[in-house]
């Protein structure tokens, strides 16, 4: 039986580690090896780097160290969890991969983002998901929710929004591979929508393949004009600086 790497992405309290759950719980149901992790920061090593990374008391963090302290913690990840899980046949349900420092990361608008990319890629050493769940929720429903906020929570609500872009333009540049879903749909609508997607993937037989697309390079090219009238945060070009 092949592993498959499902994976869970979207902004702070949209609804990830809840889905997550249920799924893993359906797949382990019917049977199926489920590992449940997330990023950044499962493992002993990738604790460390999460708490530099989240902590409130990480100051002046440059943002090339930050950039490489992601890309650090997802390579430790894929080698010592996802890629044993996968090569075993387990379902991996990761909640947030490349995606989030993608999107995160393009809309601090501070680095080249074909740069960033270049680095997770390397660092996970090209391992795709084969579906990403995107939850999609306006910035503030998201957020309303959380009492206590970390370093990337406390960002003001531009940058959510534009966190918000940065993954929806994610999805549309590689729409086979995602399944974009509005997250405040009812919890249980949500999670058939994505059992029907899952077993789809099971029973096809593109699951693990790992593609090679530099799906993101033209995405955040830096140098793009915006069209007359365009919106800003619709324009994944704007997310670099
Ligand atoms: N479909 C939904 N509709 C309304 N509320 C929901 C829905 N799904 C989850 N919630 C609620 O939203 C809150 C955040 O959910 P959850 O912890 O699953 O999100 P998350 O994306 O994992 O958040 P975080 O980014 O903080 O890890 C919880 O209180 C949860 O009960
Ligand atoms: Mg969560």
């Amino acid at each position: 039986m092949q592993g498959a790497f499902v994976v869970f992405e979207g902004g702070d309290g949209v609804g990830k580690s809840t889905q997550a759950a249920l799924l893993a719980e359906w797949l382990t149901d019917r049977g199926r090896e489920v590992i449940r992790t997330f990023e950044p920061g499962d493992g002993p090593v990738n604790a460390q780097i999460r708490e530099i990374l989240l902590s409130r008391s990480t100051e002046n963090l440059a943002p090339r160290a930050e950039a490489l302290l992601f890309a650090a913690d997802k390579a430790q990840h894929v080698h010592a969890i996802v890629r044993p899980a996968l090569e075993r046949g387990a379902v991996v349900v990761c909640d947030r991969y490349v995606d989030s420092t993608l999107a995160y990361q393009g809309a601090g608008r501070v680095l080249d983002m074909a740069e960033v990319e270049r680095i997770n890629w390397w660092g996970t050493d090209d391992l795709r998901p084969d579906l990403t769940v995107l939850l999609d929720l306006a910035p503030e429903a998201g957020l309303a929710g959380i009492a206590s906020h970390d370093r990337m929570e406390s960002a003001g609500e531009d940058f959510h929004a534009r966190v918000r872009a940065g993954f929806l333009a994610l999805a549309e540049r590689d729409p086979a591979r995602y399944l974009v879903l509005p997250a405040r749909e009812p919890v249980t609508a949500l999670s058939e929508r994505i059992r029907a997607r899952v077993a789809e993937l099971l029973e096809g037989e593109h699951h693990h393949e790992v593609g090679r697309r530099g799906l993101l390079s033209a995405l955040f090219d830096a140098d793009r004009d915006p069209e007359p009238g365009e919106e800003v945060s619709d324009a994944p070009a704007r997310l670099s600086p």
